[in-house]
């Protein structure tokens, strides 16, 4: 199996690698093709790709490309890891909404509609190279942020694309964690757009244990979003930590207008991460990358395309097109959602019922990314909770309880998306 990583010179990389070599029974891969048109980058970081390979054994091979017509060439999946204008770009898109007194951020309101307007062409360029050059069934699995926007634009171009983020595994991971189960026994009720996301639900087995959590872990759970307590228990769901940039807009604001951006702190990490790169004898994934976003994504990208190339028929949370399953969005939307992974694509699998404030958050996200609208302020978005019932039309889910009590500090902020 042939693998491509357009913008594989990318300082998360070595997550990739990491994964899959310890994953390599899940996914067997005789072609890693690291392609990046950074000439550096590309050589530390492929570099650092061939020794974390051979220190495992791995029989697969790295080869490295800058053109992107011979990277791709004959993949059997193509994963798009690319940043369009690198660090500097993400440096605007974190400090010019400033100047309209919103929020800067690289996903999410005005921040990430400017980077979809520059990403958007670039990846349909590359998705037509790989629709030239790859196997004519090459799955595309796309992490380029906004994964929603990115993911939807490559659906309307007709390519086989599904997009992935570490949300919804980072929640996964945690849950399993507090409830001290197998992470696999774990299943979300995920519902929402890529970083615009509620967990109405999680079940082990047949159990429904959010309730449990909300009422156990509630302090963790609200530090870990950097939400109030009251916040999760009103909604009785565990927003993701992107939405603090809508219930906490104000607040975000201030912390932003009085510390340096996430451009400048991931600038400094990207440097040292290519110093050790550089070392010949680093050739295992350094702790340092932990302060990147990009925990499990190697987990991630392992399990979807294992299943894509095996129609496996497993659920994991993708982007993927609306299709009816959120009945307030058109079909054409896409959504993030958990759903049922077959050799032609993800299929979303039922959901539970949006309550009203998630499906006009929802809703008003839309019309950010269409350019129309600002994000809900603070007030407005807490204000107004009418709250979650995640209420299932079919299983033997309950609804969620929700007494407050408090417990230890998640992970901290510095190893997730700013
Ligand atoms: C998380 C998000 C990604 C985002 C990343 C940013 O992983 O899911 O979509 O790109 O964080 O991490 P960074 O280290 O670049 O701030
Ligand atoms: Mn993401």
């Amino acid at each position: 199996m042939k693998l491509a990583v357009v913008g594989g010179g990318s300082t998360y990389t070595p997550e990739l690698v990491d994964g899959f070599g310890r994953l390599r029974d899940q996914l067997p891969i005789d072609e890693l093709a690291l392609v990046d048109v950074e000439e550096r980058r590309l050589a530390l970081v492929g570099g650092m790709a061939q020794r974390m390979f051979a220190r495992v054994d791995h029989p697969g091979k790295v080869t490295l490309h800058r053109d992107v017509a011979a990277g791709v060439a004959d993949a059997d999946v193509v994963l798009l890891q690319l940043r369009v204008g690198g660090q500097d770009a993400r440096q605007g898109d974190e400090t010019f909404p400033h100047e309209a007194g919103v929020l800067g951020q690289e996903t999410t309101g005005p921040g990430g509609f400017a980077k979809a307007l520059r990403t958007v062409p670039v990846v349909l360029e590359v998705a037509e190279q790989i629709r030239r050059h790859a196997k004519p069934d090459a799955w595309i699995v796309d992490f380029t942020n906004p994964v929603g926007i990115v993911t939807r634009a490559l659906l309307e171009a007709g390519h086989r694309a599904v997009g992935l983020c570490n949300v919804a595994i980072g929640f996964q991971r945690r849950f399993a964690r507090l409830l001290d189960v197998d992470h696999r026994d774990v299943r979300l009720d995920h519902v929402g757009l890529n970083h615009l996301t509620w967990e109405l639900g999680v079940r082990v087995g047949e159990r429904e244990v959010l309730g449990d959590l909300l009422t156990t872990h509630l302090g963790a759970l609200a530090s870990e979003v950097e939400l109030p307590a009251e916040l999760l228990t009103m909604l009785r769901s565990v927003p993701s930590y992107y939405l603090r940039y809508y219930y906490a807009h104000d607040e975000v604001l201030r912390e932003q207008l009085r510390s340096a951006t996430r451009a400048e702190a991931v600038r400094e990490v990207e440097h040292k991460l290519l110093e050790l790169y550089a070392d010949p004898h680093v050739d295992t994934k350094p702790e340092l990358l932990e302060k990147r976003g990009g925990a499990y994504y190697s987990e991630a990208a392992v399990d979807l395309i294992a299943s894509l190339l095996s129609d496996a028929r497993d659920v994991q949370v993708v982007n993927l097109r609306n299709d009816g399953s959120l009945p307030f969005l058109p079909d054409d939307h896409v959504i993030e959602v958990p759903a049922t992974i077959t050799a032609d694509g993800p299929v979303a699998i039922e959901l539970p019922a949006l309550s009203p404030i998630s499906r006009a958050s929802s809703r008003t996200s839309r019309a950010t990314s269409d350019s129309r609208s600002t994000p809900p302020s603070t007030a407005a978005a807490t204000g107004c909770c009418t709250p979650c019932s995640p209420i299932r039309s079919s299983g033997s889910g309950t609804a969620p309880s929700s007494s407050p009590t408090s417990s230890s500090p998640g992970t901290g902020s510095t190893s997730r998306g700013h």
